[in-house]
């Protein structure tokens, strides 16, 4: 079988894009490492895909007339690279139908709480603060909503007696950077089925 290309979407500091790009350098994961494209020109994640020898593209979306046109120069890019599975690791916009359409399940998004509880931004937080005492992350397939596609795999973290929304979101991280090579990993082995909401490993 063909290594898949695996190329990421990326808006801060990348330490899920490290997670998995490691993975993929020591041959752990069986694929080859395509592009990074970020929305924010500072993003360390550019930076660290650089170091990797990797096209790394900052895509300013205040340079297209729309959200139309800068996901489209976005969608090029992706396929120019030849890219099989887009990672959103760490990305901060919602993909619009068309973008999700372009790559229906091939794009996998680590969310940091337990979906379908607090999608959205700053789901460590919101988890916090509303005093659930197991969060956690999710892996999940992008559709047209927002944080609502086929779970692929997830990890509890319990909410402990002295965690502020920081110290728990640091554990929670921790189990990203197990769960989200793990996705990615399956995926490239043809190890994940999509059927209607649900994803089933095989
Ligand atoms: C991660 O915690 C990720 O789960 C979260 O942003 C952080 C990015 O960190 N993503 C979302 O909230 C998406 N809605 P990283 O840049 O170090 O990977």
């Amino acid at each position: 079988m063909k290594k898949k290309v695996v190329s990421f979407l990326a808006s801060g500091r990348g330490s899920n894009f490290t997670a998995v790009a490691e993975k993929i350098r020591a041959g752990d994961i069986d694929a080859t490492l395509g592009i990074l494209v970020s929305d924010r020109e500072e993003a360390r994640a550019l930076e660290t895909a650089r170091q990797y020898g990797m096209g790394a593209h900052f895509v300013d979306p205040r340079a297209y007339g729309g959200k139309g046109e800068f996901e489209k120069a976005i969608i090029a890019l992706m396929k120019k690279a030849k890219t099989d599975l887009i990672v959103a690791a760490g990305y901060m916009r919602i993909l619009s139908p068309v973008f999700v359409k372009a790559f229906a399940n091939r794009i996998i998004n680590i969310h940091p709480a337990l979906l379908p509880s607090f999608p959205g931004v700053d789901g460590q937080r919101q988890a916090f603060e509303y005093g659930v005492k197991i969060s956690g992350c999710t892996t999940h397939f992008i559709d047209e909503g927002t944080d609502t596609g086929p779970i692929i795999l997830q990890a509890p973290v319990a909410v402990e007696k002295d965690d502020t929304a920081e110290s728990l979101a640091a554990r929670i991280l921790k189990e990203e950077h197990r769960i989200l090579p793990e996705s990615v990993r399956l995926f490239c082995q043809g190890s994940l089925k999509v059927k209607g909401r649900k994803v089933i490993i095989i």
